[in-house]
């Protein structure tokens, strides 16, 4: 465990503004500031970052918190690796603590990413030694590459063997399992035997964007046609990596600055761009773009330069990518190698100056590119052909949100074909039909939709978010209602489960307390409450939560807040504690009405009196204690 002080150093050095800003475009709204949530793929923003209360939340999906839980939403990572990630970006050290975790703990603990840095530094280490002489001489004369790169890059050698990493794994005590979970180790049917995936191999670590390892890729050192030149880590929950950007650690903040990301296809594309001092550029990792890795686009820029070998495939690509960016609301651009060339045989080939030249000469718009490649191709002589690809080209303009974009495009492509714009503006629309199942189509996006917060939980009653809502807020000003609740735990019971979970977690964290008047921080307390519905729940409520006008509160107002906290809580419990009664009570006045006989009603009315004197007993009795407790 990390000592709750240095989790509390680790928040308050790590601003929620800046941390989400890393993954996020963030506009200024108000007292906050809005963006299109990470978490959906939604079209209007809804997600919502308070500097004032250092949280976040997001409306369409309900998922809230702090910068801990945004870290391990992001990264996939737990709490202390997301902690250890947040005090590193800070400059704090948390040796003095990883120190005291005894070795056997260390080992238990070790988790997937722990792993798969292991396994990174050793590929890394190995090039630079002399088992890795050869490899290191391939990446530096046959691909150009120098020492400073290798290392920006974290690239490293996988040697010609089977138990290279199965051998350095039982020395450095990781678990083979986790090897085998991670796909850096197989299991041979046969035999039922391990042996190591990457054999004489280049490795190019695949880092998220926080700068975790979440994969590998190798290209093979060997002739042999029969080996394939790349494999990669298997899909799973850590690497998925159609939903990753090679590169995109090293280059996010350089496509801030330059409002644009160059898009290459290749590893060793992104790494001869970067030393060549194009350091807005990542991959798409051979893959066809995919939609979700135009929206981690879109967090950074709104303009991409699509850069992909100069072949057919690498058209072929770029022809699908334009669309698949034009949905997401980003501005494609394209510049056409020649033919046979990727960026990095390029830049070797011709120098980077010359590379720069062709940038600058060769940048096409996304039409211009369209129209150029139907007319390589002859389809525009055809009239038959010719039609296809225009309404193509229609269907792309009528991607485009931006209704002036969209204009101008049609305008544009009106020109260049020398067609009047009503006959495109026509064939726009009968193309948008068109349209209609491709869109239907779009399988894997339904999965993604994040499911409505509403729908995984039924609705709390008003007395128990007002309960949750007086507890949470009270905690900025001391732990007099924690410490009321705390002591008075059996006289309610929550119905809610969300709400259940929170009030157990902070009544046992407080209980957990040395230093009853210590402070407690609310955010990250609710942080790592475990189930999910209750964090965001939580969080729902803290950014709903008014933000105290006053920056340094006095004593005096603080023990108004405190007091006013107390009374909400203490009408809360009242609530809930009547609860029952009241629901009791409704129930007779119900079947009183549908009572058949004289007989049956006379009895209900009878009912009905006692219960009304029970309830009026029971909310005097509250209202005394109230009282006594307020010190009235
Ligand atoms: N790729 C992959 N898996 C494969 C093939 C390709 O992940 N089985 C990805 C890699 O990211 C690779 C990119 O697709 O970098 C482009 O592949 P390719 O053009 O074949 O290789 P290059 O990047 O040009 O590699 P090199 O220059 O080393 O030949
Ligand atoms: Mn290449």
């Amino acid at each position: 465990m990390i000592p709750q002080r240095m989790i509390d150093e680790v928040r308050q050095s790590s601003d929620i503004v800046d941390i989400v800003s890393d993954y996020v475009r963030l506009n200024p709204s108000g007292r906050h500031f809005k963006a299109l949530s990470p978490f959906t793929q939604e079209k209007t923003p809804s997600f919502i970052v308070s500097p004032d209360k250092q949280i976040y939340k997001c409306f369409s999906s309900g998922k809230g918190g702090n910068v801990f839980t945004f870290i391990m939403e992001m990264e996939k990572v737990t709490f202390p690796e997301a902690v250890e990630m947040l005090a590193k970006r800070a400059g704090i050290d948390l040796g003095s603590y990883r120190q005291q975790k005894s070795q056997q703990e260390e080992q238990q603990q070790s988790s997937q990413h722990d792993t798969l840095r292991w396994a990174a530094r050793l590929f890394y280490r190995t090039l630079m030694s002399e088992a890795g002489s050869k490899a290191y001489a391939y990446l530096a004369s046959k691909r150009g590459l120098d020492a400073a790169t290798i290392r920006k890059f974290g690239l490293g050698f996988a040697p010609d063997s089977w138990e290279f990493l199965l051998d350095a794994a039982r020395r450095d005590h990781v678990p083979q399992e986790q090897l085998a979970a991670l796909g850096l180790v197989t299991r041979h049917r046969e035999r039922n035997s391990l042996y190591d995936t990457f054999r004489n191999r280049i490795i190019f670590p695949i880092l998220t964007v926080g700068g975790q390892v979440a994969g590998f890729g190798g290209r093979t050192l060997s002739n042999d046609p029969q080996t394939p030149k790349y494999i990669n880590s298997p899909e799973s929950a850590i690497f998925e990596k159609s939903k990753l950007l090679y590169g995109m650690h090293a280059a996010k903040n350089e496509i801030r600055r330059q409002e644009t990301a160059i898009l290459v296809e290749g590893y060793m594309d992104v790494i001869a761009m970067h030393q060549a001092g194009f350091t807005n550029t990542v991959a798409s990792s051979g893959t066809a773009l995919t939609r979700y890795q135009a929206k981690i686009l879109k967090r950074y820029t709104s303009r991409v330069l699509f850069l992909y070998d100069g072949d057919n495939a690498g058209k072929k690509s770029m022809l699908s990518g334009i669309d698949i960016l034009l949905a997401e609301g980003l501005t494609p651009w394209v510049v056409m190698l020649p033919g046979g060339d990727d960026p990095d045989s390029f830049i070797r080939n011709y120098g980077k100056e010359a590379f720069q030249e062709e940038l600058e000469s060769e940048k096409r718009s996304f039409q211009e590119f369209q129209l150029q490649c139907y007319r390589d191709a002859g389809l525009m002589e055809d009239p038959d052909t010719a039609s296809k690809a225009i309404s193509a080209m229609t269907r792309s303009i009528a991607l485009i949100g931006d209704p002036v974009q969209k204009e101008l495009y049609l305008d544009e492509l009106s020109k260049k074909l020398d067609l009047s714009r009503q006959t495109l503006s026509k064939v726009m629309a009968t193309s948008a039909d068109d349209r209609a199942p491709r869109h239907e189509s779009r399988g894997p996006n339904r999965h993604e939709a994040a499911p409505n917060a509403a729908d995984d939980l039924r609705p709390i009653s008003v007395a128990e978010r007002t309960f949750l809502e007086a507890l949470l807020e009270s905690t900025s000003y001391g732990n007099e209602v924690l410490d009321f609740a705390a002591s008075h735990e059996s006289m309610f019971t929550l119905e809610h489960p969300a709400a259940r979970a929170i009030f157990t977690h902070l009544v046992e964290r407080f209980r957990a307390m040395d230093d009853k008047e210590g402070h407690i921080d609310i955010t990250s307390e609710i942080s790592s409450v475990e189930m999910e519905q209750a964090r965001n729940l939580a969080f729902d409520i803290l950014i709903r939560l008014p933000v105290s006008e006053a920056a340094r509160p006095t004593p005096a107002e603080l023990e108004q807040h405190a007091r006013r906290c107390l009374t909400h809580f203490l009408t809360a419990v009242k609530n809930i504690m009547l609860e029952p009664l009241q629901k009791q009570k409704q129930e007779i006045i119900a079947q009183l009405q549908a009572a058949a006989s004289a007989r049956e009603q006379e009895r209900l009315s009878r009912e009905l009196h006692e219960h009304n004197q029970q309830l009026r007993t029971m909310e005097q009795e509250v209202d005394e204690s109230i009282k006594g407790i307020l010190g009235e």
